[in-house]
Parts: C-alpha cells; sequence; structure tokens
C-alpha cells in the first residue's frame, strides 16, 4: 500500500538525489519538475550571493573514453588560484561534483581551497566533473551519450588531470608525483576525494572528504532519521503526527476518506499516491540546505517548521468532511501555499508533480536537461531512479549497481592521509558512529593516520568561508584551522621522488 511512509522511504531510496550543490537553488530534487516549481516560487527568499572574484577558465583535453580508445576528446573546464602559490608548495583541487564548475568560485576565493592554499603556499583549482557545466563530452543527455558518465571515467580524467596537466600561467611541471596534490571535494565530490586517495595513491598525496557519501544505498533511510533525531523535536513532533495520520487515511478501506486527505492537501487532482507520499515528503529534503552562512544557505526548514506550529491537540474539522490533527492542517496549508498554488492551469497536477504520469517530460534528452546527470549517476551506481528508456549501446540496470562503490571501503574506507570530515546534523552522515564530543578532536599532531573528525554542522559545512576568517563561527574556525594543520602536518612527509 502506498502511503507517506512508503513514499518517504522510496524517496529515501532516491535520498541520493537530494545530493545538495553548493548554490542552494541547483540542489536536484526528486523530482525534475519541482526544479520548474522551485524557479517559480522559492521556499525561502532567495537570499544574494555575494560578488566573488573572478578566477579566468582554463581546459584540459581529455578523451571521451579512457578505456576504449574512440578517437574522441572533450575539454575539462578548470580554475586558477596562484595568489598564494610558492615554487615546491602543493596543488589543492576542489572536486566541482554534480554541477557546474563556476559555481565553486567562492570556495576557491574564500573558502577551504583559499585557506588551505594560504596556509601551504599552495595552488588553488576547481576541477570541473565530466558532463558538468561545460565540461560536456556528447551532443546530447541520451541513454547511449550518458554511457561514459561513471565514477571510472570521472576518476581517470582527475588522475590524467593530475599526471599530464601544464598550466599556462605557471611555469614548471607541477603534476604528480614531483608535486603534492591534496585531493578535496564535498558529498558526491567527497566521495570521489575519498576513491581518488585509494584508486590513485602515487598522484593523490592526501585527501578530504568532506561529507563524503562513500556508502552507496538503495534504501538510504538514515537520511529522514538523521533529520529525525537533529531538526528542532517540536518540528519532528508535528511531522510525524502528520505522517502517522496520513498514513492512516490514505490507507483508509473508503475511498472517500483517501481523496478526502489529498484534497486537505490540495491534490485531489494528483492521480498516484506515490507522488502525493513523494511531495509531501519534499519540505524536510531542505534540511541540508541549511548552512552557517546565511549568504550559502536557506531558511527554508526553518520557515517549514514555523508553518507547523508548536504541537497542541487541537482538531480542525475540514471542508472536506474529515477530521484531521491541527499539525496535519497547518502541514497542508504549507504545501498548498509553497507547492500547489503554483501549479497553475493549463498544467495539470499530475504534470506539476507526477513522476508516474509526467513521462514525456522524462524523456527529453536535450542538453537544456541537466537534471538527467545526476540523476543517471544515481541509476547505474548510487541509488534507484527510472527515467532511462534503454539506448542501442546501454541500458541502465533495473537496480543500479552499488557494489564497485562500496567495493572501494563504504563506510570503512580508510587510508592514510585521508581525511573524513562530517557534520553531526548532516542527513548523508549515513553510519558514522556516534559523534565524539566535538571539543575532544585529536590533536594534530596524532592525525597523521586515517582519522574522521565530527563537527557540528549540516552538509560540508567546511567548504565555504567568509573574506574575513574571524567572522566565522567558532566550530566553523576551528574546523578550518583543524584542516590546515593536518595538512600541513601531511606535506611534512611529502618527498618528491628522485628524478631519474
Ligand atoms: C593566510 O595565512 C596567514 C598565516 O599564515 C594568516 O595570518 C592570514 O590570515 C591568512 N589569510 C587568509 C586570507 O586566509
Ligand atoms: C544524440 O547524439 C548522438 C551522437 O551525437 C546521435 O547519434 C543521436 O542521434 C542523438 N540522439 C538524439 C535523440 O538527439
Ligand atoms: C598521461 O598522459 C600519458 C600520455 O598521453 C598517458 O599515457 C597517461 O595514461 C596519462 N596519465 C594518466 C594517469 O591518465
Ligand atoms: C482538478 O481537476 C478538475 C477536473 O479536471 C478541474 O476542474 C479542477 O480545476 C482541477 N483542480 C485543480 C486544483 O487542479
Ligand atoms: C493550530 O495551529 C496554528 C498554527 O500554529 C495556530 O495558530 C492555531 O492556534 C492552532 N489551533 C488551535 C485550536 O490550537
Ligand atoms: C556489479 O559490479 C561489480 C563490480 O564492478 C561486478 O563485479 C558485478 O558483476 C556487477 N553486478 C551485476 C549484477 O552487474
Amino acid at each position: 500500500m502506498p502511503s507517506l511512509k512508503s513514499g518517504l522511504m522510496s524517496l529515501s531510496t532516491c535520498a541520493l538525489l537530494l545530493l545538495q550543490l553548493v548554490a542552494t537553488e541547483a540542489r536536484i530534487p526528486l523530482n525534475p519538475q519541482h526544479v520548474k516549481l522551485r524557479a517559480r516560487s522559492q521556499a525561502a527568499p532567495a537570499v544574494a550571493k555575494r560578488q566573488g572574484t573572478t578566477f579566468p577558465v582554463h581546459t584540459f583535453t581529455q578523451p571521451l573514453d579512457h578505456f576504449v580508445d574512440t578517437g574522441f576528446t572533450f575539454e575539462q573546464r578548470y580554475w586558477l588560484n596562484d595568489r598564494h602559490y610558492k615554487p615546491g608548495g602543493p596543488v589543492i583541487v576542489f572536486e566541482a561534483g554534480e554541477g557546474p564548475g563556476d559555481e565553486r568560485m567562492p570556495i576557491l576565493d574564500t573558502g577551504i581551497v583559499d585557506i588551505l592554499a594560504n596556509a601551504t603556499n599552495g595552488l588553488g583549482i576547481v576541477l570541473e566533473h565530466r558532463y558538468y557545466g561545460e565540461s560536456v563530452p556528447v551532443q546530447n543527455f541520451t541513454t547511449d551519450s550518458l554511457r561514459w558518465l561513471n565514477n571510472e571515467q570521472a576518476a581517470a580524467d582527475s588522475a590524467n588531470f593530475i599526471d599530464n596537466v601544464t598550466f599556462p600561467t605557471i611555469p614548471g611541471d607541477l603534476t604528480a608525483p614531483g608535486t603534492a596534490w591534496i585531493y578535496y571535494g564535498g558529498s558526491y565530490g567527497g566521495a570521489r576525494a575519498a576513491h581518488m586517495r585509494g584508486l590513485y595513491p602515487h598522484l593523490v598525496f592526501g585527501a578530504i572528504s568532506s561529507s563524503g557519501v562513500v556508502h552507496a544505498t538503495l534504501d538510504d533511510w538514515r537520511y529522514f532519521d538523521i533529520i529525525r533525531q537533529y531538526a528542532p523535536a517540536h518540528c519532528i513532533a508535528q511531522v510525524e503526527k502528520t505522517i502517522f495520520e496520513v498514513d492512516r487515511l490514505i490507507t483508509s478501506p473508503s475511498a472517500k476518506t483517501r481523496k478526502a486527505i489529498k484534497a486537505v492537501f490540495g491534490l485531489q487532482n494528483l492521480t498516484y499516491d506515490p507522488d502525493f507520499a513523494s511531495l509531501l515528503s519534499d519540505p524536510l529534503s531542505a534540511w541540508q540546505d541549511n548552512n552557517w552562512d546565511p549568504a550559502v544557505g536557506s531558511t527554508a526548514f526553518a520557515q517549514f517548521c514555523d508553518a507547523l506550529g508548536p504541537p497542541d491537540h487541537a482538531t480542525v474539522h475540514t471542508e472536506q468532511g474529515i477530521t484531521v490533527s491541527n499539525a496535519t492542517f497547518n502541514y497542508a496549508k504549507y504545501i498548498k501555499s509553497q507547492y500547489v498554488a503554483s501549479c497553475t492551469p493549463p498544467q495539470t497536477q499530475d504534470e506539476c508533480f507526477g513522476t508516474i504520469t509526467a513521462k514525456d517530460f522524462y524523456l527529453q534528452t536535450d542538453l537544456s536537461q541537466t537534471w538527467r546527470l545526476w540523476s543517471f549517476q544515481v541509476c547505474t551506481q548510487w541509488g534507484f531512479f527510472m527515467a532511462y528508456p534503454p539506448g542501442h549501446f546501454f541500458k541502465v540496470p533495473a537496480e543500479p549497481n552499488i557494489t564497485a562503490v562500496n567495493s572501494l571501503g563504504g563506510y570503512n574506507i580508510a587510508y592514510d592521509r585521508l581525511a573524513i570530515i562530517d557534520g553531526q546534523w548532516d542527513p548523508w552522515r549515513g553510519d558514522t558512529p556516534h559523534s565524539p564530543d566535538p571539543a575532544a578532536h585529536p590533536r594534530p599532531d596524532t592525525i597523521i593516520r586515517p582519522f574522521k573528525l565530527i563537527f557540528q554542522g549540516v552538509h560540508h559545512y567546511d567548504e565555504n568561508g567568509l573574506a574575513d576568517h574571524s567572522k566565522e563561527p567558532p566550530q566553523i574556525r576551528a574546523i578550518h584551522e583543524q584542516e590546515v594543520e593536518f595538512v600541513k602536518a601531511w606535506l611534512k612527509d611529502f618527498k618528491p621522488p628522485c628524478k631519474p
């Protein structure tokens, strides 16, 4: 029986889809239709992005396929911050992950890349991931054209870059292993950073995996469980009350009741109950958009909680003829105003919110359908999603094959000079053992071995920084300082190989 809870489950199987990009509004939601909706009605007022310095873009030629010679190549974009660089310094490369690299400039300018480069006389780089931004090797995003979008090709791109790049503005050979390369990534990029350290240890001297999703999973119930544990208790009480009530009513033997509860949410025209449940779970995904810096994060989750109000024992007799708790009534009002209201004729509710009915939308394959990219990765290697009819050369498996990802270590991934950084409240944190006291972090001189640091934060909270670091919250300054300390400690061990 579809229910809100099973909807939450099926959403959580897709929760990897919600992997956030640095720019909040660029988060890829479960239903691409929501992208359109969000563009029109941002739940949170879009906070003005700070204008950072601009960095010139450079490109590096990559083969379309690293393992079979197709004769085709593409240009991979990257950006350099050389303001701190001194010969002999390391290269700090930021993996841009599942989004356009140019959106990562603040990290190069005032975030972790600049902080580490400043501390080590290093060269900062943002490296765009194949298929994202303008590093696009294909003419369209059909299933066949997406067959070179996978972890193995992406890892080989980075290895080739580190092994062979020459920088137009910097003399000398800065490739590995002659220069120490430190690979940093957050979220999917965090998993990539950890994997790069394991797969190419001779090229990647050290890596920092921030909120890295190193464990691929088909049913990621942990995502919502972390929100349940760490979001404000009064808000979660209201959410749980609504889930139990909607579950009960949507599975009622009475067709009239089942219809009525959807109508209370203004969704009487949404044909399929899983689409209904999926939409109701969407406000929860705003939790990961929290950031300590209001210019980076969104306040949508707090607004959602405000709308649910404090727990009470009140009930409301609805015009649909059923009695619901005040919690459900308030939740319904929020869904109506933030989602349903922006779905207007000629669009039907199935067109706006249906994943099952909006087939035509999912079959679009031109280069503007960038939602296809991360979804494809989820469907093939990371977690469940269906929008890819079989091609001639490639067929998306019925279930993603998560074996390859998890064979690299999963939750237990550990290498020398691989730092795992996790926010205690991050829904992507997965199986991280119970959080140690954030004040009890290991001292820098004891953390040269593989280690995990957990600090008070949500999703890759350590990535961004302020131009004036002294204005950052104490726990952010502390994690930045720790990263500086352990990277410096790593670099003390660096010995370039003798030239033959
Ligand atoms: C750069 O590092 C120096 C110390 O090495 C520090 O005083 C300064 O605040 C840092 N600047 C930035 C922008 O991080
Ligand atoms: C997609 O691109 C490939 C290769 O450029 C081409 O052969 C194919 O016809 C295109 N398909 C669509 C649907 O545009
Ligand atoms: C670097 O380039 C050489 C020459 O094209 C190639 O053989 C090698 O595989 C590249 N390195 C990596 C790690 O791809
Ligand atoms: C629901 O569908 C009916 C019949 O097609 C239509 O008259 C009505 O406007 C729709 N309501 C909403 C809220 O979409
Ligand atoms: C129901 O919740 C709303 C929003 O918090 C609140 O304003 C209202 O007073 C509540 N109703 C009752 C009867 O408690
Ligand atoms: C999944 O991937 C692993 C490792 O790449 C491979 O050995 C296995 O055969 C694959 N399984 C299926 C069902 O394709």
